[in-house]
């Protein structure tokens, strides 16, 4: 039988976030490029499917709704936030009809589904009315921590849990206790019920808290026990900006430790901002402070240099992204060439073996085989064909004011350098702009077109007139 049949995850997300003295509710701050109730909610998706999962929701309840509301999830309200003891009393129709819940926070989020495994697993070898996950960090300041039962040898610590203590009600002795609660459970669901109504506000924190749940249910005869994470980096939670920095920072460590294993050279890795679903293949080498964000995915073989931000782009085998370029939802071909400087706005597609060069900015801007664009040029709502040289100061005006308008350049076509191609306007295969050239009309393949004024020599000019001048004075 499959013991995961009757089992929900519950997670408490209502909480604003008081000391985070922010206005977006705390589970919406992202670690890793994420809201923190995602990766929670990405972690219980692997121990139960989406519909299972109930998400608390209360303060600015829509925001955090229509955030998550993708992943299939279900939602429970708790228009007041009075504890997370009353989290869990609002979901009390939600859960009846399961058999076990597991009850994870919305603000711990590096916790791995291997570890809900083993406290599941724990939970159910122990046959136990409450399990609690917990941790030993090097400071539980702030925490509930974690009173055991006394054991009958001195030896042994015990798995049975007389009660969870908050911070606020730590008597001095209490004070040295070093294991925490995670705020991470599994339940029984039929004992748990059964005392619900019994938390109260009338405890040192002044909220319904589902901590004393371990009391209430020790002293009820029930069976509670505590099984420990074996990283406590896992449970931490992110109360103040500073715990939430720290979270990102050992998440993106891990992410590219992860990409390291992969065979990816990542130089100084403490200086990358690499978000936690951006894949990069074996053989590619980033160098320090580099962002890769998003749903970016780059190819084996590339070098990503310094300064480089790249957010939802496609990067082929082999493509070279030079110094401090911005990059941002396109896709560029292997062995395409990018930089230094340049500017790759949204729907842009760089073909294979295509450079971008310095202080080049693109948008929607496709860019055949071999074609290149070096220096100094805005291709805007563009098509440029095989082989084309684009030079240095060229512009697509592509917008009049009111529309956008396609500027449609073939294969091997060469355009002189400060050229202005006033949209929509379409430049045949093999066509030759002449430099300084102001393009209003379509220009046939394989022709010239010069679209500047005549240049006017007048020989002995300046003589005649520093002559004039001497004469003045
Ligand atoms: C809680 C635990 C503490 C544990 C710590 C681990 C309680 C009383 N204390 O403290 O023992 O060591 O987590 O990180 O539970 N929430 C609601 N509704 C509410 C209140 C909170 O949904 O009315 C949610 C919050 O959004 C948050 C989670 O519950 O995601 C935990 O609440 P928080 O206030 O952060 O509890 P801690 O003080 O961290
Ligand atoms: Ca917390």
């Amino acid at each position: 039988m499959d013991s995961k049949a009757k089992l929900a995850v519950v997670i408490m997300a209502a909480g604003k976030g008081t000391r985070l003295k922010s206005q977006r509710p705390k589970v919406l701050h992202e670690i890793g490029g994420k809201p923190l109730v995602a990766h929670v909610i990405a972690a219980a998706s692997k121990i139960v499917a989406p519909a299972e999962i109930y998400v608390v929701v209360g303060h600015q309840a829509e925001k955090v709704r229509s955030a998550v509301a993708a992943t299939g999830v279900r939602f429970v309200e708790q228009t007041d936030q009075l504890g997370t003891g009353h989290a869990i009393q609002c979901a009390r129709e939600a859960i009846k009809s399961y058999e076990n819940i597991l009850v994870l926070s919305g603000d711990v989020p590096l916790i791995r589904p291997e570890t809900i495994e083993q406290l599941w697993n724990f939970h159910q070898s122990e046959q136990a009315a409450m399990t609690i996950l917990t941790a030993a960090p090097t400071d539980p300041t702030g925490y509930g921590r974690i009173v055991r039962k006394s054991s009958l040898w001195p030896d042994m610590i015990p798995t049975e849990v007389e009660a969870i203590v908050e911070q606020k009600a730590l008597t001095p002795k209490q004070q040295s206790l070093a294991e925490i609660n995670s705020g991470i459970y599994a339940f029984k669901t039929a004992p748990l019920l059964a005392h619900l109504d019994q938390l109260t506000a009338n405890n040192a924190n002044k909220e319904v808290i589902l901590t004393d749940m371990a009391g209430l249910l020790c002293a009820a005869g029930e069976h509670v026990v505590a099984v420990k994470a074996a990283d406590a980096i896992e449970v931490l939670g992110a109360n103040t900006i500073a715990e939430l920095v720290a979270l990102d920072a050992t998440l993106r460590l891990k992410t590219a430790n992860r990409l390291m294993a992969q065979g990816v050279t990542i130089f100084r890795p403490e200086t990358s901002v690499i978000d936690a679903e951006v894949e990069v293949v074996a053989d590619t080498v980033i160098e320090p402070f580099v962002q890769l964000l998003g749903r970016t995915k780059v190819g084996s073989g590339c070098l990503i240099r310094s300064y480089t931000v790249i957010e939802n782009c496609t990067l082929g085998e082999g493509v070279l992204v030079r110094q401090s370029c911005v990059m941002a939802e396109s896709t560029i071909a292997n062995g395409a060439k990018i930089g230094p400087f340049a500017h790759l706005r949204p729907g842009c597609e760089i073909g294979e073996d295509a450079h971008v060069g310095n202080f080049v900015e693109t948008k929607k801007a496709k860019l055949g085989k071999g074609a290149k664009a070096n220096h100094l040029t805005y291709l805007g709502d563009a098509e440029v064909g095989e082989r084309t040289n684009i030079g240095a100061g060229t512009i697509t005006c592509n917008y009049d004011g009111v529309h956008k308008h396609l500027t449609r350049i073939g294969k091997d076509v060469f355009v002189g350098s400060d050229s202005t191609l006033v949209a929509p306007v379409t430049l045949g295969d093999g066509a030759y702009v002449g430099a300084g050239s102001c393009i209003t009309r379509d220009v046939p393949a394989e022709s010239l077109a010069v679209a500047r004024s005549h240049q006017v020599v007048k020989e002995g000019w300046a003589a005649a007139r520093r002559a004039a001048r001497q004469e003045k004075k």
